[in-house]
């Protein structure tokens, strides 16, 4: 049967990743993207697919119905990988109602038409659920997230997306709705919007701006790099079994501040500049309110059950993320004009 597959957030970070993966490697599906090209989402992440045979762009909103409805009938729709969202936690501090909205309201929205389309039979049919690590709330120094780790969110952000996932669940459970759900930690690479701390901090590297750390900068977070998070979501989405979660993460804790320092002695060298040079920009700030010490998955179920591991390491990873926005100043210039220079001044002012 072929696949006609509807990934939504497909013009943000992630989601171009994976689209670019999936009309590049499933020639014999049509991928579907349907964004609503918030600040976050950006075309020129996939303008080299955008002319490929087996892909359509959709600019639409996952809350609207009608439109999805439509989308669902033409595009004789049979799967669904779900990553729109407002995914940036500080935005959730200052307007949580936005993250309500577009990931339980959008996320049931996007379910309850699925279940329409598709009259309640779902043989051959899947709704995957891309979500995050941060539902299982926050680690002391030891232990880590595993699949049935209890949730306990603690920001608008990871709240909504909790929410979202618990209604993922109660479909299935209630409907028999064919879902499948990832929860992954924090990605870097390339075409990641400059709000996020690696593309901010290199964007503010590069233009001698102060680098401005949360509270000590002794937060833990376990990265992965963006493209095994697509590949990790490509074997799920063609493998796992109705109702499963995977965890998915790359075992790579780093303290912010020791990050941090690392990312500054790549871009001394990269922009020649004497030893130490970046990290005098370290500025300490007033903390994140609500602030999350660490996050650690546990993604032995998906390496024993699925076979995944990330393919390279943190240091290689890096260097190409920095490579890749120093190559891409364009990239870098155009996003970070009009809207993003309010967005900074606003977010950063009473640090
Ligand atoms: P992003 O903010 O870069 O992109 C989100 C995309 O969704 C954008 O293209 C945006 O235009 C689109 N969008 C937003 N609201 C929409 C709406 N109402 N209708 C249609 N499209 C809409 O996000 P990301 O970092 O790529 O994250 C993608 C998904 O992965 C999210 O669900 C996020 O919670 C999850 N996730 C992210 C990370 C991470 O480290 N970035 C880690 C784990 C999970
Ligand atoms: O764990 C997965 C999550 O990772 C995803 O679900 C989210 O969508 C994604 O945004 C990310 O959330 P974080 O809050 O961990 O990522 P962020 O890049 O905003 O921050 C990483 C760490 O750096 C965090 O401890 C806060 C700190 N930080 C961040 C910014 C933007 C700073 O110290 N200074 C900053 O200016």
């Amino acid at each position: 049967m072929s696949k006609n597959v509807l990934i939504t957030g497909g013009a943000g970070f992630i989601g171009s990743h994976l689209v670019r993966l999936f009309v590049n490697k499933y020639k014999e599906y049509k991928i579907i993207n349907y964004d609503l090209l918030t600040y976050a989402g950006n075309l020129e992440n996939i303008s080299d697919i955008e002319t490929a045979d087996n892909y359509t762009f959709v600019k639409g909103d996952i809350c609207d119905s009608e439109l999805l409805k439509q989308v669902f009938e033409k595009y004789e729709i049979n799967a669904v990988i779900h990553l729109a969202a407002e995914s940036h936690v500080d935005r959730s501090i200052t307007d949580p109602l936005s993250f309500i909205n577009t990931n339980i309201i959008g996320t049931a929205t996007l379910m309850n038409v699925a279940r329409g389309y598709w009259k309640d039979e779902f043989e051959d049919k899947r709704f995957y659920h891309v979500s995050t690590d941060e539902v299982y709330g926050s680690l002391s120094e030891t232990g880590f997230f595993t699949e049935t780790t209890s949730y306990d969110p603690r920001s608008p952000y990871s709240a909504s997306k909790a929410s979202s996932d618990h209604l993922v669940r109660a479909y299935y459970h209630t409907y028999e709705f064919p879902v499948v759900i990832s929860n992954c930690s924090n990605n870097y690479g390339a075409n990641q919007f400059p709000e996020k701390l690696i593309p901010l901090f290199i964007h503010n590297i590069k233009n001698n701006k102060p680098l401005p750390v949360y509270g000590k900068g002794d937060n833990v977070r376990d990265w992965l790099w963006v493209n095994d998070h697509a590949q990790a979501i490509d074997v799920i989405f063609h493998n796992a079994q109705n109702g499963e979660t995977y965890n998915i993460g790359g075992n790579n804790e780093w303290k912010n501040i020791d990050l941090i320092k690392i990312l500054c002695k790549i871009m001394d060298q990269r922009l020649g500049r004497e030893v130490g040079a970046s990290e005098k920009l370290i500025t300490y700030v007033k903390d994140r309110q609500g602030h999350d010490k660490r996050y650690a998955i546990d993604a032995t179920k998906l390496k024993n059950k699925l076979s995944w591991e990330p393919s390279i390491t943190f240091e290689e990873g890096i260097e190409i993320t920095v490579d890749w926005y120093l190559e891409n100043e364009d990239w870098l210039n155009n996003v970070t004009s009009g809207a993003y220079q309010s967005y900074y001044e606003e977010q950063y002012k009473n640090r």
